[in-house]
C-alpha cells in the first residue's frame, strides 16, 4: 500500500523500506510455467553489489526466460523479486528500468532505420524525462527544452565513446557489423545508468579479439562506475576469466551456484553439459 495523505510523517518513515545497498538482486522461488513446461522452476540466488555474476547452461535451460522475469517482461508463475531489498513482484519493465534494472536482448532489439545516436538518445529521453512529466510530454508531443537536448546528445556521444562507437555515431544501426550491434545496445542500456545490467550472450557474433575486448570493457564497468552485472554466457573461457560467481540452469533448475572453478569441475554441471552434446 503506497503512504496516504492521512498518515504522520513518522508513519510514512517507519513504513519505508530501507535501501539494502549490498543485495542487488534477491531471486526466491522464481517460477515461470509454460503451459506445461517449467521454464524456469524454484530459482533462488542474490546478487551482491559490485559482482559479476554468470548465468550458464545448455540451450533452453531458461536463462533467458529468467533474465525476462528479471526485468518483468514476462510476470512469473510464482516466486518473488527484490531489487536492493525492496520488492518488486509483478512491476512493469518500465519501472524496473526506471529503478534501475537495464539489459541487453539475445536478439539484438535496435531500431535500425535510426543512427547509433538516435537509438541511445531514444533510451535516454525516456529516462530524463520519465515519470509523469515525460508522460505528459510525450502525450502532448512537447519537444524537450534545448538546453535538456543538447546535454542528451552530449551524454549520449559519451557512451558511444565508451562502447567505441563514437566515429560512427550517426550511421543507420542496421548498417553495423553483428559485434558492433551488441555493443550499441549496451550503450543503449547504459543511458538508463543502471545500478544492475543484464547482458544476455553480448558475446555472440564476436571475433576473439572483439570478445576479448568486451570483457575488459565490462569490468570497466565495474570497477570504474560500480554497475553490478548478471551476464548470460555460453562462451567458457570468457565466463570463467571474468565472472566472480556462476549459477548454473538445467531444465529450468538451479544446479551449481559457486566461484567459477568450483561450477567447472561440478560433476552435475558436467553431466548437464554432455547431455546437451548427446
Ligand atoms: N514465451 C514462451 N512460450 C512458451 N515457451 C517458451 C517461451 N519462452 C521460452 N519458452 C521455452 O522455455 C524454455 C527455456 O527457454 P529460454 O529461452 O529461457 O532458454 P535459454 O536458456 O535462454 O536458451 P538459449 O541458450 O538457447 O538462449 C525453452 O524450452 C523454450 O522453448
Ligand atoms: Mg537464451
Amino acid at each position: 500500500m503506497p503512504p496516504t495523505w492521512e498518515m504522520t510523517e513518522e508513519e510514512i518513515r517507519a513504513r519505508r523500506v530501507p535501501v539494502d545497498e549490498q543485495r542487488v538482486l534477491d531471486v526466491r522461488h522464481m517460477t515461470r510455467q509454460f503451459g506445461g513446461l517449467l521454464a524456469v522452476s524454484n530459482v533462488s540466488f542474490v546478487v551482491e553489489k559490485g559482482e559479476i555474476f554468470g548465468l550458464i547452461g545448455p540451450n533452453g535451460a531458461g536463462k533467458t526466460t529468467l533474465f525476462n522475469l528479471i526485468t518483468g517482461l514476462i510476470q512469473p508463475t510464482s516466486g518473488q523479486l527484490y531489487f536492493r531489498g525492496e520488492e518488486y513482484t509483478g512491476q512493469r519493465p518500465h519501472y524496473i528500468a526506471q529503478k534501475g534494472i537495464a539489459r541487453t536482448f539475445q536478439n539484438i532489439r535496435l531500431f535500425g532505420s535510426l543512427s547509433a545516436l538516435e537509438n541511445v538518445k531514444i533510451a535516454r529521453h525516456t529516462h530524463t524525462f520519465g515519470g509523469i512529466f515525460g508522460l505528459i510530454a510525450g502525450v502532448l508531443n512537447l519537444p524537450p527544452a534545448p538546453e535538456d537536448e543538447r546535454k542528451t546528445t552530449a551524454r549520449a556521444m559519451e557512451l558511444l565513446e565508451m562502447v567505441g562507437l563514437a566515429e560512427r555515431a550517426h550511421v543507420q544501426a542496421r548498417n553495423f557489423a553483428y559485434g558492433d550491434q551488441r555493443r550499441l545496445e549496451i550503450a543503449r542500456a547504459l543511458a538508463l545508468e543502471p545500478r544492475l545490467l543484464l547482458l544476455d550472450e553480448p558475446a555472440a557474433g564476436m571475433n576473439a579479439q572483439e570478445k576479448q575486448g568486451l570483457s575488459d570493457f565490462i569490468r570497466m564497468l565495474r570497477d570504474k562506475f560500480s554497475i553490478t552485472i548478471l551476464l548470460i554466457e555460453h562462451h567458457v573461457p570468457l565466463v570463467m576469466g571474468l565472472c566472480d560467481r556462476i549459477a548454473v540452469l538445467d531444465f529450468g533448475q538451479l544446479i551449481a551456484l559457486g566461484d567459477p572453478r568450483r561450477v567447472q569441475h561440478d560433476p552435475a554441471v558436467i553431466e548437464a553439459y554432455l547431455g546437451d552434446e548427446g
